[in-house]
This record gives structure tokens, C-alpha cells and sequence, in this order.
């Protein structure tokens, strides 16, 4: 599917994953992060972003999944089989689902557990206030009692403190009014420009195209459509599905919760 860029840093190829033994959720995905880009991984709920996501940091285990076929390829080398830490050590971050921080700690205590696994890491946390300002006037400040956008803000800093190579991101967008979309768009920009490649998980389709450099559409575990944005967004059903754009019948504006209907009607499929 689609052109495989050769110089890929992050390569899945032809991956399945398996749930409690039996649930076959991920039927054959293939992927490619090429060094230096953002790429854009695309689903309504229940495709298998997130499981594609554990499957390449390895936290499919703790969750009693487990990789029945196919590889996954960092720098040329499978990293299939590494445990969560050395994945980390070898540059590969991710800021989870639904902005998991440790609510009871401060921002500092936060960044400092992101970093744990580099040393000296005043310069990085510096680094990150640079990106977050915000965080830094509030480091001594409770996480919990931070709002809904800043602890998306330290989900990411927390994340950017082992200083990835490749950051993973699932959903930041989701629940933040329209404008701290815009702040978390321009801050995944901003690190992509400094260096590190990004793979960014999302509903919110027109956010993602609007950055990557590339996008992959999945659909109940497989890849239904790939290509660079200006052919997805000129796409009849990307419009209608994922852009809520499908000049309809009714020509009004779709929301993702629609989009999860149609699911079922099966077109990419066909
Ligand atoms: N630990 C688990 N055990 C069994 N099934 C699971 C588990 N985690 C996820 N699944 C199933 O795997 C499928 C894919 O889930 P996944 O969380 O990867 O989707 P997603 O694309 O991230 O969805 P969302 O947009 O809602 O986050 C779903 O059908 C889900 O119910
Ligand atoms: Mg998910």
C-alpha cells in the first residue's frame, strides 16, 4: 500500500494483534514514519489506533495483547520483543490516551518521572518550559488542579523529557475546546521543527492533515487508505466520514459520533 520511503525510522510491517488470546484486533497493518516527519494515523473509534500505538511501545502486555504476526522496525532493527524502557531509551515516547499525568504529583515531579531515564536532565526540562511556559509558571502547582489543556501540555512535556527521537501522541485533541486545538497543533509543530518525528493519533482529522506530512486511515484493524493529505482531504469518503465535509444530502456538518455508524456500512471495505 501507497510508496515506502526508504529512509523510515519507525517501519510496522504487516502487523496483527491478538487480545486475550482469541480477539484478532489488528489484521495486517503496515506503517511507515520516515525520519523527520509527521505522519498521521487516522480511525473512528475501535479501529486499533491505540492498540497499533502499544504494540510499538510495548505496552501490549499489560493490557493481555499480544503480537501474533509481522514485525516492527526501528532504524532497521526489530524492536518487536524489547521491553517498554528499552524502547524508550532507544528514542521512542508516547503521551497516552486520554493525557495520563500523575494527578497527585506536582509539574516538576511529572517532568522528572518523564526523564528518569536521562541524566543531567535540567537542560531538558528547561527545553521543555521553553515550549510550555505555562507549565513553568505552575511547576510547583498539584497536576490534578491543572486544567483540562495544561495537563495535555504536560502529558507532552512529561513525554518530550526522555527526548525521543520519534514522539507517539494518541488523541491530544480530544475533549479541548477549538482553540487549545490550535495551541497543541502548534506545539506538536514546533517539536517536529526542532527535530523530533512525530506519529500523531487522531479523530480530529482536519487538525492531523493539517500538520503531517503523511496519513494512514484505519477501519476495524486495517488500513483502509494511505497518502499524503492533499489526497485524503480531496477524498469523497475521507470528506464524508472523517471531515464531517460530505456535501451530503443535507449538506450539513457530521459529527465523529455519526461518523461511528457508518462504520458499519463497510464502504472502505468493499
Ligand atoms: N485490553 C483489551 N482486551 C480486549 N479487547 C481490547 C482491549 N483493548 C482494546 N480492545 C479492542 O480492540 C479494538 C481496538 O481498540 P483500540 O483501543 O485500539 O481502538 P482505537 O482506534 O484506539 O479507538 P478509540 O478511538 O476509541 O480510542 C476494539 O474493538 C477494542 O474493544
Ligand atoms: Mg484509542
Amino acid at each position: 500500500m501507497g510508496l515506502i520511503p526508504k529512509e523510515s525510522m519507525l517501519s510496522v510491517e504487516n502487523l496483527e494483534v491478538v487480545y486475550n488470546d482469541v480477539v484478532l484486533v489488528l489484521r495486517g497493518i503496515s506503517l511507515e514514519v520516515p525520519n523527520g516527519s509527521v505522519v498521521a494515523l487516522l480511525g473512528a473509534n475501535g479501529a486499533g489506533k491505540t492498540t497499533t500505538l502499544r504494540a510499538i511501545t510495548g505496552l501490549l502486555d499489560i493490557h493481555d495483547g499480544e503480537i501474533t504476526k509481522g514485525r516492527i522496525s526501528w532504524n532497521g532493527s526489530e524492536i518487536s520483543h524489547l521491553d517498554p524502557a528499552h524502547r524508550v531509551k532507544r528514542g521512542i515516547s508516547q503521551v497516552m490516551e486520554s493525557r495520563r499525568i500523575f494527578a497527585e504529583l506536582s509539574v516538576d515531579e511529572n517532568l522528572t518521572a518523564g526523564g528518569y531515564i536521562r541524566k543531567g536532565n535540567g537542560k531538558i526540562r528547561d527545553r521543555v518550559f521553553e515550549l510550555f511556559p505555562r507549565l513553568e509558571e505552575r511547576r510547583k502547582s498539584i497536576a490534578g488542579y491543572l486544567s483540562g489543556g495544561e495537563q495535555q501540555m504536560l502529558a507532552i512535556g512529561r513525554a518530550m523529557m526522555s527526548e525521543p527521537k520519534l514522539l507517539i501522541l494518541d488523541e491530544p485533541s480530544l475533549g479541548l475546546a477549538p482553540m487549545l486545538v490550535q495551541e497543541v497543533r502548534d506545539i506538536i509543530t514546533d517539536i517536529n521543527d526542532a527535530g523530533t518525528s512525530v506519529l500523531l493519533i487522531e479523530q480530529n482529522a482536519t487538525m492531523a492533515l493539517s500538520i503531517a506530512d503523511y496519513g494512514y486511515i484505519m477501519e476495524t484493524g486495517k488500513l483502509v487508505m494511505d497518502g499524503k493529505p492533499e489526497k485524503l482531504l480531496a477524498d469523497d469518503d475521507v470528506r464524508e466520514f472523517y471531515l464531517g465535509l460530505g456535501g451530503g444530502e443535507d449538506g450539513g456538518r457530521r459529527s465523529f459520533r455519526d461518523v461511528k455508524h457508518y462504520k458499519r456500512r463497510k464502504r472502505w471495505l468493499s
